[in-house]
């Protein structure tokens, strides 16, 4: 992979000349959805696929930036005298976007840059491709120009640009995973005060499935910022009656004590699954740590049905995935993944029923969708790096 994005890079800019090459992986979530803006706890992990950038300092300001995952765009030309949020998409709002974040903390950018990006996660799929754009631009603008500032920092200019302007309202999660992450470990991280450990995934004889629905999200970021509005006027009416500052400080007894102040069903729900689901996700690491893999799916699949009925993020290919999975033999948990209404689903999968389970959801879900469905079988990794 290096070497063919180093060839690109001379192909596309004339020389390869002091550039160097970097990677920030994807993520999956395995437990801890739409907690992150709650105050509760997550378990993601980075992945082995992710993005792959080659960078060069300019001698002026100008900037270059070319994706392989979108030759036909060709090169795309700005400066760095011209970083302001925009209304018009494109990819290249997000390295941008962290440009003009490193700018605003006082981190003056002294020269521009040539960038050619190459994504081998697959497009559009809810594994954060944009999260991994974000954090791999913020490591190529540390490491050439010494700025100094610590992987969670990464992270956190990394949400800051997202937010502010790209206009998601994303929560923590998906740029600290990928900025944190460690080979074999996912991460035990409680979004109330960035509190984090490490927890090795040893899973004896399984492994980690993805399942993309390739069902592209549509109106999912407007849904995304409904959810977090609804979860914020049910912590407000909580707060008349119970001293709390999230949803993640509710055990589930208090939570049942005190629902009452929510004046609307739908509210109650959204709720719910918040606060269930951070109770899910310590009791999801507590079993793995015991070593009880059962558990987990089961907590997993607990996580899906959940996200179906109270919090009404999945949609009928998520379920259709989800529901499949649960019918093969050998697998352990299944259930989607990420912010949800299309994208992925991640399932834990004996190692000898992964090919069953690859032909026997793939075919039900051709035959009930219409389109095909794409499996990979992920493995956790590191965080972002220099490759040369
Ligand atoms: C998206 C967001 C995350 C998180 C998840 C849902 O991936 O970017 O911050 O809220 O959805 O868990």
């Amino acid at each position: 992979m290096v070497e063919a994005v180093v060839k690109r890079f001379e192909e596309v800019y004339g020389d390869k000349e002091g550039a160097k090459v970097f990677f920030a992986p994807g993520r999956v979530n395995l437990i801890g959805e739409h907690t992150d803006y709650n105050g509760g706890h997550v378990f993601p992990c980075a992945l082995t696929i992710g993005t792959y950038g080659v960078a060069r300092v300019r001698e002026d300001r100008k900037l270059r930036f070319y994706s392989m995952n979108f030759d036909h765009l060709g090169v795309i030309e700005s400066s760095l005298d011209d970083l302001k949020p925009r209304k018009e998409a494109g990819w290249t709002n997000y390295p941008k976007g962290v440009m003009w974040a490193f700018e605003g903390r006082g981190y003056q950018l002294p020269k521009g840059l040539d960038i050619l990006l190459y994504g081998n996660i697959p497009n559009g799929s809810g594994l954060s491709s944009s999260a991994s754009i974000e954090v791999l631009t913020g490591y190529i603008l540390k490491e050439f120009f010494g700025f100094e500032v610590s992987n969670q920092d990464l992270a956190l200019i990394g949400q800051y640009s997202e937010n502010n302007f790209n206009g998601v309202n994303c929560g923590i999660m998906d740029q600290f995973a990928i900025a944190m992450g460690k080979k074999d470990n996912a991460i035990f991280l409680d979004t109330a005060d960035l509190s984090y450990t490490y927890a090795p995934i040893s899973l004896k004889g399984a492994k980690l499935v993805i399942a993309c629905s390739n069902k592209k999200r549509g109106l999912g970021d407007s849904k995304y910022n409904e959810r977090r509005s609804e979860c914020e006027t049910a912590l407000a009416e909580l707060q008349g009656v119970v001293d709390i500052k999230s949803l993640g400080e509710l055990s589930e007894e208090k939570f049942e004590e005190v629902k009452s102040a929510i004046k609307d069903p739908v509210r109650v729900r959204r709720a719910k699954h918040a606060v269930y689901e951070n109770q899910r996700t310590v009791k999801a690491v507590e079993a793995l740590k015991a070593d009880n893999i059962a558990l987990f799916g089961e907590l997993m699949n607990a996580s899906h049905v959940s996200l179906r009925d109270d919090y009404e993020v999945t949609g009928i290919e998520l379920d259709t995935l989800v529901e499949e999975a649960w019918k093969v033999d050998g697998v352990i948990g299944s259930r989607m993944t990420g912010a949800g209404f299309g994208g992925c689903t991640v399932s834990l999968v004996k190692d000898e029923a992964i090919d069953g389970f690859v032909k026997q959801v793939g075919d039900a879900y051709l035959a009930k969708i219409g389109y095909k469905a794409d499996f990979y079988v992920v493995e956790v990794g590191d965080g972002p790096c220099v490759l040369r």
